[in-house]
């Protein structure tokens, strides 16, 4: 074992693994798709670093603008101060985000910009004086390992040992196979007392990349408009090209009043939340009224050296060459796809923009199904980081994946479905 992993064995818990038995591996460096391991060994990095690469590991353009910010300022107070990295992010995100956005809130991560924009769908009820109280999201939800973040996901066994502690949420069937069913959950549901209604748009990750259609999702969007409900699109993981857009609420006819964004954002080099909000929510806190006021901030609100990694990787993104990467990767997804031979043990194939899934046939399909070790020790035999989510095969890749990188992807995918 070399050294590295020797302390880390003995000082580092690592997430989700359970503490005895966990093995990491020590990366030494990480380029393109690739993360290269003290043994030498080259491991493609299919899922993008638990879906935050972008542009590569170690991509020149997104490392030197973080070196440049550096050297003039690492970070200072965003309470009452402000700067140009921050400023220039906003006027991109102005941009790409749909007209009714009109502020962004920083934050540090996925979860905290999930909690911000529960938060102040809450307090823009409270602000006006009215009784809303209820949150409505799906069936299968995750939006983070935070408090408020965990309420407004599925009970399972990542939130079993918190339940008692999670404020109460109205859960609606995932709108997928059951959409009449979602629909008629929704009509019911929404009401006066509604204050928001929170979803992973057309693809919820966490639960495997089950999928859904735009179409149904406009269909509980109207009805949550019709009584004013606060929409919360969580687009941490379906954010910045994953689904073939820009946003996955760009498939949508209706805009939400709030969009949570990290992950891509940044690249996958710094952490970073943004909780995107409409001029509707804004209005409720223009006021000079100090109670009114959004109480919540973070020490590295805005960090200068994460915002100089968000502007440079979306310089990149916004490109018309990583704008066709996306297309290409999901032309490719849907080529092998056209040719797929449906095996025995396959329960579904499901493909997004750049995101493609196998679910597999099981007993006890879900996140702990006893299949995950198998799939993921077989393609990390090939040097293939394909981490499945319990029964769930999936890709979600950097974008300057290759082709021929692609097709090593599908070839594995085959053989390891011929083992079924
Ligand atoms: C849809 C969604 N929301 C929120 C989160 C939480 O993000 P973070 O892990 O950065 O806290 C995730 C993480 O996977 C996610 O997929």
């Amino acid at each position: 074992m070399n050294p590295i992993e020797r302390v880390d064995r003995e000082n580092i818990w690592h997430p989700f693994s359970p503490m005895a038995g966990n093995k990491p591996i020590a990366v030494k460096k990480a380029k393109g798709v690739y993360l290269h391991t003290y043994e030498g060994r080259k491991i493609m990095d299919a899922v993008s670093s638990w879906w935050v690469n972008v542009h590569g590991h170690s991509h020149p353009k997104v490392s030197k603008a973080i070196s440049r910010q550096a050297a003039k300022m690492e970070h200072v107070i965003f309470a009452g101060f402000t700067h140009k990295p921050a400023v220039d992010l906003s006027k991109t995100l102005m941009k790409i985000l749909p007209d009714p956005i009109s502020k962004i809130f920083f934050s540090d991560n996925g979860s905290t910009s999930v909690e911000v924009a529960i938060k102040l769908a809450i307090q823009y009820w409270y602000n006006q004086g009215k009784a809303r109280k209820k949150i409505i999201a799906l069936e299968g939800a995750y939006h983070g390992d935070t408090f408020g973040s965990m309420s407004v996901a599925e009970r399972n066994i990542f939130s079993a040992p918190f339940n008692d502690y999670l404020f109460e949420v109205e859960f609606i069937p995932f709108p997928s196979g059951n959409e009449q069913q979602s629909i008629a959950a929704m009509k019911r549901l929404v009401s006066d007392e509604t204050a928001a209604f929170i979803f992973e748009p057309l693809v919820q990750g966490a639960a495997g990349m089950q999928m859904y259609d735009p179409e149904v999702l406009d269909q509980l969007l109207d009805i949550a408009r019709q009584k004013e409900v606060v929409c919360i699109a969580d687009e941490v993981m379906t954010g910045f090209g994953r689904t073939g857009k820009m946003f996955a609420c760009d498939y949508l006819r209706n805009e939400p009043d709030i969009f949570c964004l990290s992950k891509g954002i940044t690249g996958g080099y710094l952490p970073m939340g943004i909780t995107a909000v409409s001029e509707r929510i804004v209005q409720a806190f223009n006021v000079a009224d100090r109670t009114k006021a959004f109480f919540h901030g973070h020490s590295y609100t805005a960090n200068p050296l994460a915002c100089a990694a968000a502007n440079a990787s979306m310089g990149l993104l916004m490109t018309k060459r990583r704008q066709l990467d996306i297309q290409r990767i999901s032309e490719q997804h849907e080529a092998y796809l056209k040719n797929f031979n449906l095996t025995k043990g396959i329960k579904e194939i499901r493909q997004r923009g750049t995101i493609l899934a196998i679910e597999l046939e099981v007993s006890d399909a879900g996140y702990t199904s006893d299949i995950k070790e198998r799939i993921y020790d077989f393609f990390m035999d090939r040097d293939l980081l394909l981490r499945p989510l319990g029964n769930v095969i999936y890709i979600l890749p950097p974008y300057i994946i290759s082709n021929a990188e692609l097709k090593k992807l599908y070839t594995a995918i085959d053989d390891f479905l011929g083992t079924l």
